[in-house]
């Protein structure tokens, strides 16, 4: 196993090309619309719950061996379109010196919340020599997965900055915004300096070969689209520019976004992925030309009797038609709850129903 950098994504990029997920992020013809989802890897697993049985969650994120046995099982079990690296948003956080744990039932937990000028200095910029265990993860992973492709994901600055600032998660990010709207020139900093992060973190997943990346702005629908222009969009737009010479597609997402998904889509993705909240055609329309969608089915229906579900299912399938590409997803994450037999049945309808 090389592992010196090529540049790119050269010689996975071959091999992945022609899969449904690439082509549909890109808006070419598929043979059927693709199908992955978000937290596909975890705790709605009963052999996920097996294998992290005692091991700390950012713990198992720097084990190879055991992130490539988590990333593959949603693939083995439900026969999805693409595998997604298993680790954290604030696994690069980490690696830049923020002394963080990620609480069960809770989220990310921050040690010394971050607050003032001196605090974003501390946070120093990462290299390959910080992450070196994603590197060889990603190459131990692109080897075994073969013509699937594998997605790289990171936070974007704004999620990543409110847990930094609040010190883990937050309903309202009223800290997070105090320092947006109190102290400008810091928040700024705050969010070049992740960007920075954010943006190494997923270049050295493309050198290591994944197929398409995903910017999780999770928490961004917590702000108007005006804020969402001024404070967030231009670093948002620096990571996802870092990229464009990888020549992989770049999915952006996040949730209770329909009043800025304008917006997203300007900051320069391939790909916006939308919430439940609006319907794919609509979405379509507020993105703007030459933008595939991802989504958007709300994971609660996971739940609801089969012939509810597949309606849905149906719904978005035609919905989605109206972008260049559609790639199937969740709205958010899927539950810890979730019977695992649903969504593999939920591949099945999907790989079925929209057949070319
Ligand atoms: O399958 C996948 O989607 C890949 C794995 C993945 C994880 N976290 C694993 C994980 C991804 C893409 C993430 C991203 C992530 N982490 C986001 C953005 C996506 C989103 O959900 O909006 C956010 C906001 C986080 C922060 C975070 N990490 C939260 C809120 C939690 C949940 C805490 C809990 O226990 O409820 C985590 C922990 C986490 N990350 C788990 C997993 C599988 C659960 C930990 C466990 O299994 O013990």
């Amino acid at each position: 196993m090389s592992t010196t950098s090529t540049g790119g994504a050269a010689h996975n990029g071959t091999v992945t090309s022609r899969a449904a997920l690439v082509r549909a992020a890109r808006g070419e013809p598929v043979p059927h619309t693709p199908v992955w989802f978000m937290r596909q890897a975890g705790r709605s697993l009963p052999e996920y719950r097996e294998i992290r049985a005692g091991v700390p969650m950012l713990e198992s994120c720097r084990r190879p061996e055991l992130v490539t046995e988590i990333t593959l099982q949603p693939v083995r079990r439900h026969g999805v379109d693409a595998a997604i690296l298993f680790s954290d948003i604030v696994v690069p956080v980490a690696a830049a010196g923020v002394d963080l744990d990620i609480v069960p039932g809770t989220g990310p937990v921050v040690a010394q919340p971050i607050r003032t000028a001196a605090d974003v200095r501390r946070l120093r910029p990462i290299g390959l020599d910080d992450v070196a265990y994603v590197d060889e993860a990603v190459r131990l992973l692109v080897a075994e997965l073969g013509e699937t492709p594998l997605i790289g994901f990171a936070g974007a600055p704004f999620t990543l900055a409110s847990y930094l600032v609040e010190g883990g998660p937050s309903r309202t990010h009223a800290r997070t915004k105090a320092l947006m709207y109190g102290d400008p020139e810091t928040w700024h900093a705050l969010c070049a300096r992740l960007a920075e992060i954010t943006g190494e973190f997923l270049r050295i997943q493309a050198r290591a070969g994944v197929s398409a990346v995903q910017l999780f702005d999770s928490w961004a629908g917590a702000l108007c689209a005006a804020d969402y222009r001024r404070f967030v969009l231009p670093h948002s737009r620096a990571v996802l520019d870092g990229l464009a010479d990888a020549g992989i597609p770049r999915i952006h997402f996040g949730v209770g976004t329909a009043e800025l998904l304008g917006a997203m889509g300007e900051a320069g993705a391939d790909v916006v992925g939308v919430d439940w909240r609006t319907p794919l055609d609509t979405a379509t329309a507020r993105i703007g030309p030459g933008r595939s969608v991802q989504g958007n089915l709300d994971p609660c229906l996971l739940f609801a009797p089969w012939p509810v579900l597949e309606t849905e299912v149906r719904r978005i399938l035609a919905e989605g038609r109206a972008a260049p590409g559609h790639i199937f997803n969740l709205g958010h994450g899927v539950l810890p709850e979730t019977d695992p037999g649903v969504l593999t049945r939920v591949v099945e309808l999907v790989h079925a129903a929209s057949a070319r």
